[in-house]
């Protein structure tokens, strides 16, 4: 029988969602939009274009709904985890957009209401759902380039160009943090998949007053050693007028390993000494194009495999605590004026 979903906040992330579960036709339907936005929620029934789907402006209605077996929670971060206890509680499944919480603690509840109601919660860290860095992980654990010794990421976004001024992220209140809990967080979790555990973090921020009423950090400056040992430097923004790197995404990403290099400058690269396909230097990866809704499109069907399945998510809610901890440590950091030790937030 399909999996009967409620998709709970039809913004700009509900919409994707949604379109993850209409490639799904036998697996899944969703029978409710929930938004206080009304017409945002009855905006996107009309797109679902199925018969009864619901249209509700409440979230409490979604989750005292029998109907409903699945919820897609895609809400201002403060709301995450009444609404994710809550809807665990009523013995729905859950697929909750990053990030998981506002902080740690909040986490662990989550979690541990997960493991005592028996149901599927996952995090929608949607990087780990990207056909490339499938691939990169594939080489990694090959061997391709050696042990990684160090790491460099970016992301550049100007974030008044994608929501309005006065919007839920440009407040720490109903954000949880501006560029490192929002957006940095996206690369930490990869990170984690692609190179390991992060030991210790030593970070630095600003507000630059180009998202105005922002009252949270738009821009990040962040060291991180691995429990591997290796080193890494992070540097996020929401106040970047333009990308200045060439990548699809204006995001950086680069690897360094003791046999080789993966970067993305003008497309993924690759250069190995270990494997003959890459050994001349940095080689284009050959990956068949995929835009950003296939990611979601994959994280989305994951969710539905794992609740046919019993199957833990990748990106599950107990994973994602270490990515929780990680962030929780750079905002310590940048508190305190000292280096973090991850475990001492864990
Ligand atoms: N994976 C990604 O690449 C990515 C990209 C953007 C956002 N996100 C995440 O997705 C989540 C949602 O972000 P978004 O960009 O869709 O935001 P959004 O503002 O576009 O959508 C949020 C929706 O929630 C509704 N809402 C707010 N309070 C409500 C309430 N009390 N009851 C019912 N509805 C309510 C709003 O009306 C809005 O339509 C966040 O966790 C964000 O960090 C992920």
């Amino acid at each position: 029988m399909s999996i009967r979903v409620g998709i709970i906040g039809c913004g700009l992330m509900g919409r994707r969602h949604a379109d993850g579960y209409l490639q799904l036709p036998d697996r899944a339907v969703v029978v409710a939009c929930c938004d206080s936005n009304v017409e945002a929620a009855a905006d996107l029934a009309r797109q679902i274009d199925q018969p009864d789907v619901r249209v509700l402006p409440e979230w409490q209605a979604v989750i005292d709904d029998e109907a409903v077996n699945a919820v897609s929670i895609c809400m201002p971060h403060h709301l995450h985890a009444p609404l994710v206890v809550a809807a665990l509680e009523a013995g729905k499944h859950v697929l909750l957009e990053k990030p998981m919480a506002m902080n740690l603690a909040e986490a662990r509840l989550m979690v541990d209401t997960a493991t005592r109601v028996g149901r599927v919660f996952m995090v929608a860290q949607n990087q780990r759902y990207i056909a490339a860095h499938d691939y990169i992980k594939a080489l990694l654990e090959q061997g391709a380039i050696g042990d990684i010794f160090a790491v460099r990421i970016d992301g550049n976004q100007l974030l008044s160009r994608i929501y309005p001024p006065g919007h839920w992220l440009f407040s720490k209140a109903t954000s949880g943090g501006g560029v490192i809990r929002t957006t940095a967080i996206h690369k930490i979790d990869l990170l984690r998949y692609l190179v390991g555990e992060v030991r210790r973090v030593s970070a630095f921020q600003k507000i630059s007053g180009l998202n105005p009423g922002m009252d949270c950090e738009d821009v990040a400056a962040i060291s991180m050693e691995f429990v591997g040992g290796a080193v890494g430097e992070a540097f996020f923004t929401f106040a970047a007028r333009h990308a200045p790197i060439s990548t699809a995404t204006g995001e950086l990403t680069v690897l360094y390993g003791t046999q080789g290099m993966i970067h993305n400058v003008g497309g993924w690269h690759v250069h190995s000494e270990v494997i003959d396909a890459y050994r001349e230097g940095p080689t284009p990866l050959n990956l068949p194009r995929e835009d950003a809704q296939q990611s979601f499109q994959r994280e989305v069907r994951h969710f539905v495999e794992c609740i046919e399945s019993g199957q833990e998510p990748l990106t599950s809610g107990r994973d994602n605590l270490g990515t929780i901890a990680v962030v929780d440590a750079i905002y310590e950091s940048i508190a305190s004026g000292q280096a973090t030790d991850v475990a001492r937030i864990e």
